[in-house]
């Protein structure tokens, strides 16, 4: 399968190559994911209170970018790419973890850290902040 992409290449796209070779490629290329820019500041992405502390939602930005939103404290919130840094697919929250269904990585939801592979790198971060009891872009 072949897929036309029109832009340059994503800092995730780069990853893939560097980390998992051709084929990979033409899975996250083909994945549409890559695609969505990062989201433009002031964004609301989802009310506070519809996070208990402690879990996790998935929020899909105006422009299409798919975000994990983590409530670590009362006060304290975490966002996240959705994008598995191993091939594209969307992770999502599974028990303590954020779980890619595709390949079985896990990700700590506090910072993105990988906790299981075959992901190699972290899920970037997206910079947010609490304001008027909802999560927005920074
Ligand atoms: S895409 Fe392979 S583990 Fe996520």
């Amino acid at each position: 399968m072949v897929c036309a992409h029109p832009h340059g290449p994503s800092r995730r796209q780069v990853l893939t190559w560097a980390g998992a070779g051709a084929a990979a490629l033409t899975l996250a290329a083909c994945s549409g994911e890559e695609d969505a820019p990062p989201p433009e500041a002031g964004e609301r992405l989802v009310g506070l209170e519809e996070i208990p502390v402690g879990e996790s939602v998935g929020v899909r930005t105006r422009k299409g970018a798919e975000v994990v939103v983590t409530r670590v404290t009362e006060e304290e919130v975490v966002a996240l790419s959705a994008v598995c840094t191993h091939q594209g697919c969307t992770v999502r929250r599974e028990t303590t973890d954020l779980a890619c269904p595709c390949h079985g990585s896990r990700f700590d939801p506090t910072d993105g850290t990988v906790v299981q592979g075959p992901a190699e790198e972290p899920l970037p971060r997206v910079k947010v902040r609490i304001e008027s009891g909802a999560v927005v872009t920074a």
